[in-house]
């Protein structure tokens, strides 16, 4: 699948109806509260309590405002770090493995288009730039990445450990803030930052409960993923991921070793190495970003190469005064 086409054309009405939906939303994120976090871009405070940058925010309310789920689609949901690419790198060669054999490495549409070009993200790419995505061409089941509660849609949620999650966010803003010349955050503030809830994609505990729950209450719309595990057993994952959109592997896929074609293909070595990882870039509001910024270490426990006792203490206690009770076992 590439990317969907945007309506390019609008008529002069429309074009100028979507302006306005977007400056309007961009009026109200504007007035609200505004804060430094573990992120590169100004937060907001939403009435809900999460904060995110102006743009992604506004392309979250006219996504929220326009975006009309199926119940055929499949949307990603991920605290960003904690396997987006991954998931998406699963989920486009499960769902297309026959126009695309996964074991032909060499030819796959992975060659050209990064995870995020072949799934693209709802805030950051399809309601953004004053346009709205033309969706309705993209084949089923559309693959989207962020949850529309209500739509009746699949949700596949990977979730990660939360002191991993914050060192590779942090590295994540570092580099970003190294390469543009600004100055780098420490892992202290970053900490502070964290357990506060200021990230660009909220407070982490809320949004890993938040979808652990929809998850108990409807396990067959909502798939609920760890990192930790799809690295211990991939291919499980894999064939958990095919059966929950409806297209399990047949006994003769399973001869042919097509899950663990899709695993192999979707290692953190083989995308890392794909030509349009080194050299590819995704168009994002806030610029060009290269795609190999979505790799860096794809390891599990980094965090111990970077926080401190006292740090680890400190998260660990959130950790288990928030997940304790809820089902939610313990990560690593
Ligand atoms: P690290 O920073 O710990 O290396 P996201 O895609 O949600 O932004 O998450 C990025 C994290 O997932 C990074 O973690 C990145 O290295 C890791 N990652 C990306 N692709 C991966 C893959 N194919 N397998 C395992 N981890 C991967």
């Amino acid at each position: 699948m590439a990317s969907p086409a945007m309506k390019t054309f609008p008529s002069e009405a429309d074009a100028k109806a979507h302006e306005l939906l977007y400056q309007r939303c961009t009026d109200l994120v504007s007035s609200w509260p505004g804060c430094e976090g573990l992120a590169y871009i100004q937060l907001f405070r939403h009435e809900k309590g999460w904060y995110s940058g102006l743009s992604p925010h506004v392309g979250t309310m006219v996504a929220d405002a326009c975006f009309a789920a199926r119940p055929s689609d499949v949307v990603v949901a991920t605290v960003p770090k904690s396997g987006t690419t991954w998931i998406k790198a699963l989920l486009y060669p499960t769902v297309h493995r026959r126009e695309h054999h996964p074991a032909a490495a060499g030819d796959h549409p992975f060659n050209s288009l990064g995870p995020h070009e072949c799934v693209n993200w709802l805030e950051y790419q399809l309601y953004a730039a004053n346009r709205l995505p033309d969706l309705d061409g993209l084949p089923e089941p559309r693959l989207l990445p962020r949850a529309v509660a209500a739509s009746g849609c699949k949700v596949v949620y990977v979730c990660r450990e939360p002191k991993d999650n914050l060192v590779s966010l942090l590295e994540f803003v570092n580099s970003y803030n190294a390469r543009n010349g600004r100055e780098l955050v420490t892992v202290d503030a970053a900490v502070d930052f964290f357990c506060d809830g200021k990230t660009s994609s909220g407070p982490y505990w809320e949004n890993v409960l938040g979808y652990w729950r929809a998850h108990l209450a409807h396990p067959e719309r909502v798939l609920f993923f760890r990192y930790e595990e799809m690295k211990r057993d991939p291919a499980a994952h894999v064939r958990r991921l095919a059966e929950f959109v409806g297209l399990p592997f047949s006994s003769r896929e399973e001869d042919d070793g097509v899950a663990d074609a899709i695993v192999r293909l979707c290692s953190f070595d083989s995308m890392a190495g794909m030509e349009a990882t080194k050299s590819g870039k995704t168009r994002l509001p806030v610029g060009d970003v290269a795609n190999s910024a979505s790799f860096r270490r794809g390891q599990v426990g980094d965090w111990a190469n970077h926080l401190s006792p006292e740090m680890v203490r400190r998260i660990d206690a959130i950790t288990e005064a928030k997940f304790g009770g809820s089902g939610l076992i313990n990560f690593c």
